[in-house]
């Protein structure tokens, strides 16, 4: 691979080619790096690149003409691909360090004082990328940091290869946590399954505990590499036993017709495989039979509306979570289950965490508690619990049916 590089300062780039893995690569010939003096490509007897911008204002503007000479120079021979360093630029991410590492020639354009003319922009350059959201007073650092995150990954620039694969990025989450020794440092202990020598475990804690730094530093992230993943298999189940009592204590609510119809359309919607409907009392379960039997027997979704029957063919009664889960193993081999609640409970996975832990194969079935929520025992048993969904201030109750359908959209929306 070939860089050219297009500055005021070219001294500034002698100690960074001069040192470290970068001067083994082009000692090497890994690549060849080549940086050239603007002003040496000006039209003007007093080698001057900038001049006072049209329409006025604050501070000098590189010409367009040194700039536009050098990069035809530079091509003459052999095409290639140019670009601007600018904060204006698109974000420079792995992914773009990746696809330019990919090509024979790069040209990179250093900009100064209040930037360059728009027409280099217009005509001379393929892109223009930037460094993340702030003002250098030059693009010599930003050239230096792309010539640093691409030249890394050309094949035998870095001694141990496999030491990028599970990089920040990479993958589409930041990295996990390293240790080294000592083991303890002055009290401070390093995660004892790390040390467990067993591998399966150690590559299941530093998953985790990308997704959780992920979550932590940069949510956007985490959600863009959740809904890239696999959509896990789920069913929903509508609680009524047990559920949380005015006191915190557990109780059995009745069930609300609207409820169990709306639950039936909004999971049908979101792609759940059932609906359960969970009551120990039999007159309740008795009353969403008949339901279910009005909507489909009763030749109502001929007269109304034959999606909602087709919701409705979702639906199962039973009496307890765990006919739930042994109901769905009959589908899937692993049932988990998810609670939601409207309180913060400690460990607490957002939706996109929990979409990035989600293993294919496995169902889940997300629980929704009616009366005043899900019964402490059964969210202290769930495989994991859900972040509340939080509104505008501290009054928090959201009927269920309002709260399971965002909650699904969260999980499942597209
Ligand atoms: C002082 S800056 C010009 C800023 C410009 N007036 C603006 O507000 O967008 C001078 C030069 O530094 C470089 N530069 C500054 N910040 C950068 C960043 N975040 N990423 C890449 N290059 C940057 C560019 O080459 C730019 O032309």
């Amino acid at each position: 691979m070939r860089i050219d590089v297009l500055s005021i300062f070219p001294g500034l780039f002698d100690s960074f080619l001069g040192e470290s893995l970068l001067a083994k690569a082009l000692e090497k010939n890994i690549l060849s790096i080549g940086v050239h003096d603007l002003r040496a490509y000006t039209d003007n007897k007093h080698k001057k690149v900038d001049d006072a911008p049209f329409g006025g204002g604050a501070g000098m503007v590189m010409g367009v003409q040194p700039i536009a000479d050098a990069i035809d120079a530079l091509k003459k021979d052999s095409p290639a691909k140019t670009i601007l360093l600018s904060p204006r630029g698109a974000p420079f991410t792995q992914a773009k360090a990746r696809e330019l590492a990919n090509e024979q020639r790069l040209i990179l354009v250093c900009g100064r004082y209040e930037g360059v003319d728009e027409r280099v922009v217009e005509h001379w350059v393929d892109e223009e990328l930037s460094l993340g959201d702030f003002v250098l007073n030059g693009g010599e650092v930003a050239a230096m940091a792309v010539i640093e995150a691409v030249f890394r990954l050309l094949p035998g620039a870095v001694g141990c290869e496999g030491s990028l694969e599970h990089e920040s990025f990479e993958r589409g989450l930041l990295e996990y946590p390293q240790y080294t020794r000592p083991e303890n440092f002055r009290g401070h202990t390093v995660p004892e399954e790390l040390l467990s020598g067993h591998h399966a475990n150690i590559e299941k804690w530093r998953y985790a505990e990308a997704v959780k730094k992920t979550q932590k530093m940069r949510p956007g992230l985490l959600e863009q590499f959740a809904a890239q993943r696999p959509r896990p298999r789920f069913s929903v189940a509508l609680v009524h036993h047990p559920v949380a009592n005015k006191e915190g204590g557990e109780m059995t609510s009745s069930i609300t017709t609207l409820d169990v119809h709306d639950l039936a359309r909004t999971g049908k919607t979101y792609g759940a495989q059932r609906a359960y409907i969970v009551t120990p009392v039999e007159d309740q379960a008795l009353l969403t039979d008949r339901m279910k039997k009005h909507w489909r027997e009763e030749d109502v979704a001929k007269r109304m509306d034959s999606r909602r029957a087709e919701a409705i063919e979702l639906l199962k009664t039973v009496p307890s979570v765990e006919i739930a889960v042994a109901d769905a193993k009959r589908r899937s081999k692993k049932v988990k289950l998810l609670a939601t609640t409207a309180s913060r409970f400690p460990g607490a996975v957002s939706p996109g965490q929990w979409r990035a832990m989600a293993v294919e194969g496995e169902e889940w079935i997300v629980m929704f508690g009616t009366a005043y929520g899900l019964g402490k025992s059964l969210v202290e048993r769930a495989d994991a619990v859900l972040t509340p969904i939080e509104g505008a201030g501290e009054f928090n109750h959201l009927p269920v049916r309002g709260a399971s359908a965002i909650i699904l959209d969260r999980l499942f929306g597209r």
